[in-house]
């Protein structure tokens, strides 16, 4: 996570890289920094906390300067204070930095023998002295800066400038995501293209080990072993159009709202009304000689993934191994040879799904992408991609990325099974009749708006809450638990409800609200069995079912919702919204920033 971003202007640029930094505060915001220089020396402002922080100390302080650069910061090593801001610096060498060095402890002890101070407890300042010391050797500027980059172990993006050197600036990419604008005698650097999108619209990815040596009208890019290369300049999709709430209170809100919308253009890209049938791109596989498939991603993407697998297991009669991308990467996963590998993110920049992705190529697997990202790490190191068509998601919170994942997922499953000969046609057309409804249904959901609010008043008060649920409602009972938790500071877990008897029932009291997620299934009467445990022990059931459901079962409830009444198989898709809507409506209620919750951010390029 971190967000950096550089600029070599013709014109003033601390205001251009706030503004830059502004679209990558969603990478993290415990701190933010510019360093320009003026008359050749570096100048540095840096702030704790939110982007805001910054402009207000710009204000105060304002720095002039043709070329800067810029960090938002996610904490990794040191708390978050302005100490440990970036950009740091020395007189010589000012650097922005996301990743993590993991020899700094070494480096730093080697620099402070040769005479430096360190100020900060980052793991990034020793890169500012290394290359500092490099230059005092007598090494010219790119020089330093290699022997420097052959030092550091671990995951970077960095951007560097020079005291006395308004034309120059460096960039080096390994693991963490780095690109490259091209603008009318103007040079810019930012961790993704979304960030330079309003500068230009010319943008060159690094790729990994790259480095660069940037001046006001080019770039010369070298590869890991320091061989000049040439990497392709292409015309990015973003836009630069501000982004806005669009009359909504929060991002993570409008998100919610955009759900039928983005579904319906997701379903487009991928389905044929006329014949009701799935239409995926050519994947670059036969899936009838596949033997098996592993899906791997983190945090909400990983939830669809669990989704996924049962589809696929069930429709496509398919082996399918699903992981989380950190435990996966290191647990010498075997795969099946001529195995399918499917990564979902919604950035495509997840340092670990990366890493993961990587593993599995290494491993004769063929790497299939879901990326709400096209031009992302994760996408261009793909085999094939399956784009969710969400449009940026701004609040970190996911919640329209992962009803579109699990639409992508549905399609890829039926589009398997009938691959594999596992699904006649009737099957195929009922599916994808009921994946077209749910944009409709999904209207319908967002109509109980004031009764999901109403609610959060119940959730509010409490200091645990339990959700539950089977089958593809179990992933879903889970997210609900994840959105909880991330947005509201609520301890929420989410469990497989005939598994609760062997653990969390043992919490069940009057105080901790049970929220069952049960659509009316072949699993329904087992879940019903479970939310009967939970009401002899007193326990406060809030129940998420459709009609049929709540005429069954509801009067157990201490509150019922009653969603539209849809096919199983397109159930998690719908019943995802009222949970991300309950865990909002929640986090209004507490006062938490909904949109930049604690703690948090929504790129992970960290492990
Ligand atoms: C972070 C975000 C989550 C997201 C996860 C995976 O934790 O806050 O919302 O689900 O990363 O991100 P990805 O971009 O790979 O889907």
């Amino acid at each position: 996570m971190c967000g950096i971003i550089g600029i070599i202007g013709k014109g003033e640029v601390a205001p251009l890289l706030i503004e830059g930094l502004r679209r990558l505060e969603y990478r993290g915001y415990d701190s933010a920094g510019v360093a320009t220089l003026v008359d050749g020396r570096i100048e540095c402002r840096r702030a704790e906390g939110k982007l805001t922080n910054l402009e207000a100390l710009l204000a105060r302080e304002p720095v002039a300067g043709t070329i800067g650069i810029g960090h938002t910061r996610w904490a990794t090593h040191g708390v978050p204070n302005e100490k440990n801001a970036h950009p740091h610096a020395t007189d010589r060498v000012a650097v922005v930095h996301n990743g993590i060095i993991e020899n700094f402890q070494a480096l730093r002890a080697e620099v402070e023998e040769r005479g430096h101070t360190l100020v900060s407890d980052t793991d990034t300042e020793v890169v500012a002295h290394l290359i500092t010391l490099y230059l005092e050797d007598g090494k010219g500027t790119a020089e330093a800066t290699c022997a420097a980059l052959n030092r550091l172990e671990g995951a970077f993006a960095l951007g560097i400038i020079f005291a006395g050197k308004p034309d120059l600036m460096i960039a080096a990419r390994r693991g963490s995501p780095l690109a490259i604008g091209y603008g009318d005698g103007e040079m810019y650097l930012g961790s993704d293209a979304l960030a330079l999108a309003p500068l230009t619209r010319e943008i060159m990815y690094l790729e990994d080990g790259d480095w660069a040596v940037i001046t006001s009208d080019d770039a010369t890019v070298f590869d890991a072993e320091h061989l000049g290369v040439t990497r392709e300049v292409r015309l990015t999709a973003h836009s630069g159009a501000t982004l806005g709430k669009g009359g909504y209170r929060h991002f993570m809100l409008k998100e919610i709202f955009e759900q039928p919308q983005v579904i319906g253009d997701t379903l487009h890209a991928y389905t044929n009304p006329k014949t009701r049938s799935v239409a995926l791109p050519d994947l670059g596989f036969d899936a009838a000689e596949t033997p098996a498939m592993t899906l791997v991603a983190c945090g909400t993407s990983y939830y669809a993934c669990m989704v996924a697998k049962c589809w696929l297991e069930r429709l496509a009669r398919i082996p399918v191994d699903v992981d989380v991308a950190s435990e996966f990467r290191y647990r010498g996963a075997y795969m099946a040879e001529g195995g399918v590998a499917l990564f979902v993110s919604q950035s495509g920049e997840t340092a670990d799904t990366l890493a993961a992705l990587r593993y599995a190529r290494d491993h004769g697997q063929h790497i299939v992408s879901v990326v709400n990202v096209p031009e992302s790490t994760i996408a261009r190191e793909s085999d094939a991609v399956l784009q969710t068509y969400a449009g940026p998601e701004i609040g970190v919170a996911s919640t329209k990325a992962f009803t579109t994942q699990l639409t992508v997922l549905a399609c890829f499953a039926i589009a398997t099974a009938r691959a594999r000969g596992a699904m006649d046609h009737d099957t195929e057309t009922r599916l994808v009749d009921a994946l077209a409804g749910i944009p409709a249904r999904a209207a319908e959901v967002l109509n109980h708006d004031d009764t999901l609010r109403a609610l959060a008043h119940q959730v509010a008060e409490a200091r645990d809450v339990l959700y539950l649920g089977r089958g593809t409602s179990y992933p879903i009972a889970l997210e609900g638990a994840l959105k909880l938790k991330e947005i509201s500071y609520i301890h929420a877990e989410g469990y497989a409800a005939g598994e609760m008897k062997h653990g969390p029932i043992a919490l069940i009291d009057e105080d901790v609200p049970v929220i069952v997620i049960a659509p009316s299934d072949e699993l329904f009467e087992k879940t019903a069995s479970n939310m009967q445990e939970v009401v002899a022990r007193g326990g406060r059931v809030i129940f998420f079912s459709d009609a049929k459901g709540v005429e069954r079962l509801g009067a157990l409830a201490t509150t019922t919702v009653t969603l539209p009444e849809v096919d199983p198989f397109a159930a998690p898709i719908l019943y995802a919204i009222p949970v991300q809507m309950l865990a909002y409506h929640t986090a209004v209620l507490k006062g938490t920033d909904v949109d930049q919750p604690r703690n948090l951010a929504k790129s992970v390029t960290v492990e």
